[in-house]
């Protein structure tokens, strides 16, 4: 209470409603006013002398400092208002130690010049759709929560968990840096080691810091055509200038970056974002010929390693990368959940101390005990294991989803069936009006993204991507069905319908 009566009086003398050299009331006469215990008021007094905001002479009183610089008065009051005490004391008990600024609450806007960036698409606890086959997240239900805080606990009780409470290496947990490292090389053909492994907060931190270690303004960031917009957000924030690459079926025409010569190039070539698309073999080959001649760096975004249902996963460009063109980003957002954030990246260890040195300027250290705990799952083998059985249980929900497509769109969309990724994307006949579908889905409770969300030009194209991977079989039949109730009606709707 003492501090709050403290506050509301400093609160006065910075609006300038007492001035410099004015006498406080007694504290009995501002413990009567207030219906407060005198002690409370000394209390008060005693911290504002203490920090230099009065000055006590003695029994003549207590006054306003005369050294603080005058203010204008903009409200003049004499003395703290009482309601603001009495506010402060109200909400006392629920915010205890707030007091008086709580009540009144920080201003809405800035009193200086800030730069605000549009807002983005990123998605966020949109609760409203009921199936949201926009985004491609897991189904976190299946979160193995049971092991990782096992993990978790054995961890924190251990001697390194309580030494990972302090601060760290921002490189990440040496043991998940060494984890990493061999689960890249076994399972993915990438030569790493710890030394070649940044730990990061998913793979968006990772993509920021690559930035800003590469590009400069006014310099080229090759892109696909159709891609991912959160990478081409950092690549723009750092004033590049985004040059789209044609997709095909072979994946990216690596032929159309010739005269490009970019600073680097992001690719998803595993499954190409949205597309899902492999880049083939042949085209592999040319971007990484090419990267090595012209000296760019390539961006690999290997998002979804793990979930390739035909045939076992493509070894990664980083796997073939001799000339240390490759900045190989991972994540763990899509085999447990994006909001561990936890991600990685491997490259030449030059760039990784670069990006390391970076990340101590926004974020110091990641978080050290998740860290320790999932190298202790991966040690064990139990996030591999996971990850196996999440593929089954994906590879399961794709064919849910394309039965159900077959049997109640089959006249609206074709698609090949997808080799990995957790989307699915389909073109859509020409008789559909898809903005208007899109919107109509919507308003049955299912979000779909058509194909201008992912172009860099923001062109309508006839596709649309359902992300599958967070739904139960009967929930994608349920989303299909809504879908299929959502066409427009033209004079083709039940043609249409399957
Ligand atoms: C292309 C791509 N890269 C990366 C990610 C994962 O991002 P993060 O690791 O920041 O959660 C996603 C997730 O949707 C993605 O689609």
């Amino acid at each position: 209470m003492f501090v709050q009566v403290a506050r509301a009086i400093t609160d006065d003398i910075r609006r300038g409603a007492l001035q410099p050299g004015d006498r406080l009331p007694s504290t009995r006469a501002l413990a009567t006013q207030f219906a407060v215990n005198r002690n409370t008021i000394v209390a008060a007094y005693d911290e504002l002398v203490a920090q230099g905001w009065v000055v006590t002479r003695g029994a003549g009183g207590t006054f306003v400092s005369a050294e603080l610089p005058e203010r204008h008065v903009r409200d003049v009051r004499a003395v703290p208002d009482a309601r603001d005490v009495r506010a402060a004391r109200a909400t006392r008990a629920g915010r205890r130690g707030q007091g008086a600024a709580a009540v009144r609450g920080v201003a809405a806007r800035p009193g200086y010049d800030v730069r605000v960036l549009p807002a983005t698409s990123v998605p966020f606890g949109s609760a409203e759709m009921l199936y949201h086959l926009s985004g491609g997240v897991p189904d976190t239900r299946l979160l193995p929560s049971a092991m990782l805080s096992r993990a978790y606990r054995r961890v924190l009780r251990s001697p390194a968990g309580r030494a990972a409470l302090d601060y760290a290496d921002p490189h990440g947990a040496p043991r998940l840096r060494t984890a990493i490292a061999a689960m890249l090389r076994t399972s993915r053909g990438i030569p790493a080691t710890a030394d070649n492994i940044l730990i990061t907060r998913g793979s968006q931190m990772a993509l920021d810091l690559a930035t800003r270690l590469l590009v400069r303004p006014g310099q080229t960031v090759a892109v696909e055509e159709l891609g991912y917009r959160p990478a081409w957000r950092a690549f723009e924030e750092a004033g590049a200038r985004l040059e789209p690459i044609a997709l095909d079926g072979s994946g990216l025409v690596v032929d159309e970056l010739a005269g490009v010569t970019p600073r680097c190039i992001y690719v998803t070539p595993h499954h190409q974002y949205p597309t899902t698309v492999l880049m083939s073999p042949a085209r592999r080959m040319a971007l990484l010929d090419r990267a090595r001649r012209e000296r760019f760096a390539i961006l690999e975004d290997d998002y979804d390693h793990e979930f390739h249902f035909e045939g076992r996963p493509v070894a990664p460009l980083a796997a073939d990368d001799p000339g240390g063109n490759v900045i190989y980003l991972g994540t763990l957002s899509k085999i447990l959940a994006p909001g561990l954030r936890l991600g990685f990246v491997a490259a030449p260890e030059q760039v990784i101390d670069g990006l390391a040195r970076l990340r101590t300027i926004a974020d110091r250290q990641g978080d050290q005990v998740l860290e320790l705990a999932v190298a202790d799952l991966i040690e064990e083998g139990e996030l591999q294991r996971h990850a196996k059985k999440m593929r089954r249980v994906y590879e399961a929900r794709r064919d849910a989803l394309v039965t159900a497509l077959r049997r109640e769109l089959a006249g609206a969309l074709s698609f090949q069936l997808p080799a990995g990724g957790i989307t699915l994307w389909a073109k859509v006949a020409a008789e559909v009006p898809l903005e208007v579908w899109c919107e109509r889905a919507r308003a049955r409770g299912v979000a779909i993204s058509a194909a201008r969300d992912f172009a860099l030009d923001g062109k309508a194209r006839p596709y649309v991507r359902l992300a599958y991977a967070r739904y139960r079989e009967s929930e994608l039949l349920d989303a299909v069905r809504r879908l299929r109730d959502a066409l427009p009606r033209g004079k083709n709707s039940t043609r249409l319908a399957g």
